[in-house]
C-alpha cells in the first residue's frame, strides 16, 4: 500500500465493537512529544488513563518560532521516557494494550517519523495493532475526551497551522464546509505577536497582552468581504497589523493593537462558523458545534463562538484546555476509534508532511493551494 492511498484503505483487522479498547497514543508532529494512554468502551465512552506532554517551547524561544531540525532531534531525545511515564502513570504494562496509535501527518515529517517509527517498534515488539492517525483528526475529536460528545457535530479546527470548518460524522468521515486560503489563525497570532515583539508561541503572549487594551482603536482590514462561503483569510490582517506594531510606541498602544487584532480573529472565526451553521442546520435535526485547536485556548475567540452558536440554536462544546493544545490522548483516541472499526495500518505505513482530512474536497477545489507535496489543507 502506498502512503497516497492510505486514507481511503479499509484496513485489515476486523472491527472490535463489544470489548473496551485500551490504546497508547504518541504526538510528535510538531513542538510536544506526548505519549498517552486512552480507554475506549464499546459505547463510545472515552477515559483518559494518562496524558504527558513533554513542550520544547524552551528550545525553540530563542528562533522565535519552531527550528525543525532541534524539533526532530528532541522528539528522539524524549520519546521513549515520555512514553515510559505515560505508561507507568496508566498503570499498565505493554500488554495491557490493545493497538498502538501514532500521528503519520501532516506535520514536521522529521517530527513525525520518530513518533510513527518509536510506534511500528512497540507494533512489531508486542504483535500489537498500529493505528497511523491523521493528526487534524486527532483535534477534530479532542472533544470526547472531555465529555460523551456524540457522532455527528460542525467542527471549528483552529491552530497554528489550520483553520477549517468540517462536518465530522466519525473517524474517516469528515467533509470540508471552509478552509483558509492563506494562513491559520494561530500562525497570524504568533506571527503578529512576533512583530509585537513578544515571546514565541505568541497566541497565549498576545491573549495576555490584550486584557489591558481596548480593541477600538485600530482599524483592520476585513478579509473576503464579497464572498459568501466559509472561508478564511488571515494573510491581509497579519500584514496590516505586522506594520501598524512598528509605529506603536507605548506598551498602550501595542495592548491596544493586541487586542484589536484578537477581535479581529475571533470576529472572522465567528461570522464563517454562523454561515457554516446555517448551512449545517438545513440538513441536521442534532445541532452541536465543537471547536477544537490551539486557539480554541482563546477566551475571545470561544466565548465569541459560543454567542453565535447559541443565537444559532447550537449547542457549544469546547476541549478542555489541556486537550486543545497538541497532546496525545487525542491521538491515543482516533486510534481507539479507528481500531473499533478494524481500521488499522500497515507496518509501512508512510510519514506525510501533508495531509488532508477531507482529501478529494482538498485536491479539486482549485482555490486552495496544493503545493508541491500535495494539497495543503
Ligand atoms: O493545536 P496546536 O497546539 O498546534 C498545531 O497543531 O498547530 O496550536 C498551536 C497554535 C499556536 O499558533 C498558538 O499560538 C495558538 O495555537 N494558541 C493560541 C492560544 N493558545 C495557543 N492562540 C491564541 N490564544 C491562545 N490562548
Ligand atoms: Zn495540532
Amino acid at each position: 500500500m502506498s502512503a497516497a492511498d492510505y486514507s481511503s484503505e479499509p484496513g485489515r483487522t476486523t472491527a472490535v465493537d463489544d470489548a473496551d479498547l485500551t490504546v497508547l497514543g504518541l504526538e510528535t508532529s510538531c513542538d510536544e512529544t506526548a505519549a498517552s494512554v486512552v480507554r475506549l468502551s464499546p459505547e463510545g465512552e472515552a477515559v483518559v488513563l494518562s496524558s504527558v506532554v513533554h513542550s520544547q517551547i524552551d528550545d525553540h524561544a530563542a528562533y522565535g518560532g519552531v527550528v525543525p531540525e532541534i524539533a526532530a532531534r528532541s522528539h528522539v531525545e524524549m520519546i521513549g521516557e515520555v512514553t515510559r511515564r505515560a505508561m507507568a502513570e496508566a498503570g499498565l504494562g505493554y500488554d495491557g494494550l490493545d493497538g498502538v496509535a501514532a500521528t503519520a501527518g501532516p506535520g514536521l515529517v522529521g517530527g513525525v517519523m520518530v513518533g510513527l517509527s518509536f510506534g511500528k517498534a512497540v507494533a512489531l515488539a508486542r504483535d500489537l495493532p498500529l493505528i497511523a492517525v491523521n493528526h487534524l483528526e486527532g483535534h477534530a475529536v479532542s472533544a470526547r475526551l472531555g465529555a460523551p460528545v456524540a457522532y455527528p457535530f460542525l467542527l471549528l479546527l483552529v491552530s497554528g497551522g489550520h483553520c477549517q470548518l468540517l462536518e465530522v460524522r466519525g473517524v474517516g468521515d469528515m467533509s470540508r464546509l471552509g478552509t483558509t486560503i492563506d494562513d491559520a489563525a494561530g500562525e497570524a497570532f504568533d506571527k503578529i505577536a512576533k512583530a509585537l515583539g513578544l515571546g514565541y508561541p505568541g497566541g497565549p503572549a498576545l491573549e495576555k497582552l490584550a486584557q489591558t487594551g481596548g480593541g477600538s482603536r485600530f482599524d483592520l482590514p476585513r478579509a473576503l468581504l464579497g464572498r459568501k462561503d466559509c472561508d478564511f483569510s488571515f494573510s491581509g490582517l497579519k500584514t496590516a497589523a505586522s506594520r501598524l506594531a512598528q509605529t506603536c510606541e507605548t506598551d498602550q498602544d501595542r495592548a491596544d493593537l493586541a487586542a484589536a487584532v484578537q477581535a479581529a480573529i475571533a470576529r472572522q472565526l465567528g461570522e464563517r462558523a454562523d454561515r457554516a451553521m446555517k448551512a449545517y442546520a438545513e440538513e441536521h435535526p442534532h445541532r452541536l458545534f465543537v471547536v477544537a485547536g490551539g486557539v480554541a485556548a482563546n477566551k475571545t475567540v470561544r466565548s465569541t463562538l459560543e454567542a453565535v452558536a447559541t443565537k444559532n440554536g447550537f449547542a457549544f462544546l469546547a476541549p478542555p484546555m489541556a486537550y486543545c493544545t497538541d497532546n496525545a490522548a487525542m491521538i491515543a483516541l482516533a486510534g481507539a476509534e479507528r481500531l473499533q472499526q478494524g481500521l488499522t495500518s500497515d507496518i509501512d505505513v508512510a510519514a506525510r508532511p501533508r495531509w488532508p482530512l477531507d482529501e478529494a474536497r482538498a485536491l479539486s477545489n482549485p482555490t486552495h493551494a496544493t503545493g508541491r507535496k500535495g494539497a495543503k489543507s
